[in-house]
């Protein structure tokens, strides 16, 4: 058997998905910003798919720019906000628990000569609201806080941290690349001025991904060129892909709540047998304020690198926290911001499932733990 439970770094493409891109790519491949009838052909496409993003994410067309994934997105928020409104102040807020591709946003701007309150999160990875509330000044001009942490699942009071920046002019970005597809998304109705999303964590692929953005809310523009997405975002739009994570988040969102099932009885399932094999193992992260599709597990028996070899040699595919990060052998911020340097942080794994993840496949997972404490246990004693 091989499991893959590393779901929250990628996901494979849904075969619906793959049969609308090709056929896209090999039928409607006009340049949407060409005028002759080829190049009007892919611009439907490409309109039609802009509807259906938006309606699925209660937002208006207007409001999403097509970027080549959050990254981008995340880039494109938090420069463009910071630089925009850098005449009313250079003070912006972000938590300690960000992808990497927010944290070293803000490390670029402070480079630039912005203040950056970064905040900390509790043992849980909820952020300190009453640290954030004392951070804003008259200077602030941008909160950029994630929905869900893509380490250990955490949801943020998203609400909470609004009604504390209400009416005081503090543009809000959310990443919210690991809600889609286990949450509601009503952009309209959200307190909220920018969204982050990717396709390719909900069944898309790799490559694309949007930013919402309210409308009246201004960005300072990095990609120069041609006048794509209402001059706010350079360059040809990947009108294949664009449908393709179309399809992706229809699925996904129609799927959402039996999935939703189906991945907390996966969560529970994975914790209930690795306890009835008295396993020892605790939970990093939140059990009430998370999502399904995240575990993360400190096992204080054995250290990281150790046990994902092991893991792999049984045929299970896990990380240890972000895949941006996986390849290096630094600790993960996120677990530093939630335990400080304790040894969890260096024996932590996260597993993360998928609506293709079996009761099979978790049972698998509990058992190639058990075999690896087990043979921790016997060396020890030898
Ligand atoms: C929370 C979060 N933000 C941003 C990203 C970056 O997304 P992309 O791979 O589309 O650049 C990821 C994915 O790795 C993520 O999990």
């Amino acid at each position: 058997m091989k499991v893959y439970a590393d779901y929250a770094a990628t996901t494979p493409v849904k075969p619906i998905v793959t049969e609308k891109i090709t056929e896209i790519l090999s039928e409607h491949y006009g340049n949407p910003s060409s005028i002759h009838s080829i190049g009007r052909d892919g611009r439907k496409y490409l309109d039609q798919s802009r509807r259906e993003i938006a309606t699925l994410l209660g937002a208006n067309p207007n409001e999403v720019i097509f970027t080549s994934g959050a990254t981008e997105s995340n880039n494109t928020a938090i420069k463009g906000i910071a630089r925009k409104r850098k005449h009313l102040g250079k003070h912006i807020i972000t938590s300690r628990i960000e992808h990497h591709s927010v944290l070293h946003v803000f490390e670029e701007l402070e480079r630039e000569g912005f203040e950056v309150s970064y905040i900390n999160v509790n043992d849980e990875g909820l952020v300190d609201l009453d640290e954030l509330k004392q951070a804003i000044n008259p200077e602030t001009t941008l909160v950029s806080i994630m929905l869900v942490n893509n380490e250990v699942g955490t949801v943020q009071p998203l609400y909470e941290i609004a009604e504390i920046l209400e009416e005081q002019n503090i543009a809000f970005h959310v990443d919210a690349v690991q809600a889609i597809g286990h949450m509601p998304i009503e952009f309209d109705e959200m307190p909220i001025d920018l969204l982050s999303m990717t396709a390719h964590k909900f069944g898309g692929p790799k490559g694309i991904g949007a930013l919402l953005v309210k409308k009246g809310i201004q960005l300072d523009t990095f990609i120069q060129g041609g006048e794509q997405e209402l001059k706010r975002r350079a360059g040809t739009e990947n009108v294949p892909y664009i449908c393709g994570m179309a399809s992706a988040l229809a699925v996904a969102n129609e799927h959402m709540d039996e999935n939703n099932v189906h991945l907390m009885n996966l969560k529970e399932k994975l914790i209930v047998g690795l306890q009835q094999h008295a396993i020892p193992f605790e939970l990093n992260g939140s059990m009430v304020d998370t999502t399904g599709h995240i575990t993360n597990l400190y096992f204080p028996f054995i250290e990281v690198e150790t046990m994902l070899t092991l893991l792999d040699m049984a045929n299970i595919y896990v990380s240890s926290g972000s895949a941006c990060t996986a390849g290096s052998t630094l600790p993960s911020h996120v677990l530093e911001a939630m335990y400080g340097e304790h040894e969890r942080v260096k024996q932590s794994v996260r597993f993360s499932f998928s609506d293709l993840t079996t009761e099979e496949e978790i049972n698998y997972i509990v058992d190639a733990i058990m075999k690896i404490y087990n043979q921790f246990k016997e060396e020890e004693n030898e």
